[in-house]
């Protein structure tokens, strides 16, 4: 089936699942949403997220998408019942793929999440956990500054690795073997992540995760695209200059693929 798959994130993040589910169903043509006018989600409150995920979610619906990936966590923690109620089409979120893979991942059952301020106190991969994998000890820490920090491009700069020692020194003393990184933006981190927590973590992407999932749902429902390339296409709603730059340093988008829908 030829329709597109709609994939959404607050701002450029979210591209980090795009470019894994591209990779993996090359024939499948995208639509991608950066709610770059709202961002960032990872401090906003239950209602805010879910109104802007629904504004979203609604557009991409418009443009016929056979089924909407939610790619920021943010979102997927604190909106995706909704979501699901309220869309009429399959919705995946990334919490649920990616706590699967940590279940899988550990061997001591000490597993940390790293994520936004609203994805940790949310408790959604904490429960995700619990339900998976019984006796498991999940800790879980937001780390506000990584956001900037990546939108800065600073993805292996000292200063990044100086606040992921901060941040990590909670998960590192409660002997973690895996760590979720729970936000959009993290994967970019992955190296200065890894020198920080050692080899003996291992670090968890959400990203390769849901990819996997869309592939089995689309295949269990028969929705595959026939085809073997796919175009996809961008927007945004708001400011593109960001967008653009790690859109292009991550996936080679340029200026004209991007159209720029703001919301009333
Ligand atoms: N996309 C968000 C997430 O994955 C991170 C950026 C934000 O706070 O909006 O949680």
């Amino acid at each position: 089936m030829n329709r597109p798959i709609g994939v959404f994130d607050s701002g450029v993040g979210g591209l980090t699942v795009l470019q894994a589910i591209a990779r993996r169903l090359p024939g499948e043509s995208l639509v991608y949403f950066g709610d770059t006018a709202h961002l960032p989600y990872g401090n906003k409150s239950r209602e805010a997220v879910t109104r802007f995920s629904l504004e979203v979610a609604r557009f991409l619906r418009r443009r016929d998408i056979k089924l909407l990936v939610v790619a920021c966590n943010t979102a997927s923690a604190l909106a995706l019942p909704r979501l699901k109620r309220e869309l009429g089409i399959p919705v995946i979120g990334v919490i649920e793929p990616g706590a699967r893979a940590a279940a899988r991942a550990t061997r001591t059952r000490r597993v940390g999440i790293i994520a936004t301020e609203a994805t940790v106190s949310s408790n959604a991969y904490q429960s995700a956990l619990r339900r998976l994998l019984p006796g498991v000890k999940a800790v879980g820490k937001a780390c506000p500054l990584f956001v900037p920090l990546v939108e800065e491009g600073w993805w292996s700069h000292p200063v990044t690795t100086a606040v992921a020692r901060e941040y990590l020194a909670e998960v590192s003393k409660a002997r973690v073997d895996t760590l979720i990184l729970g936000c959009t933006h993290y994967p970019l981190l992955k190296p200065a992540l890894a020198s920080v927590v050692g080899p003996g973590v291992r670090l968890i992407d959400s990203a390769e995760e849901t990819a996997r999932e869309v592939a089995e749902l689309l295949e269990r429902l028969n929705l595959r695209s026939p085809r073997r390339k796919a175009a996809h296409r961008f927007f945004a709603s708001d400011g593109p200059k960001r967008f653009l730059s790690l859109a292009k340093r991550l996936l080679g988008v340029t200026a004209d693929r991007v159209t720029i829908w703001r919301f009333e």
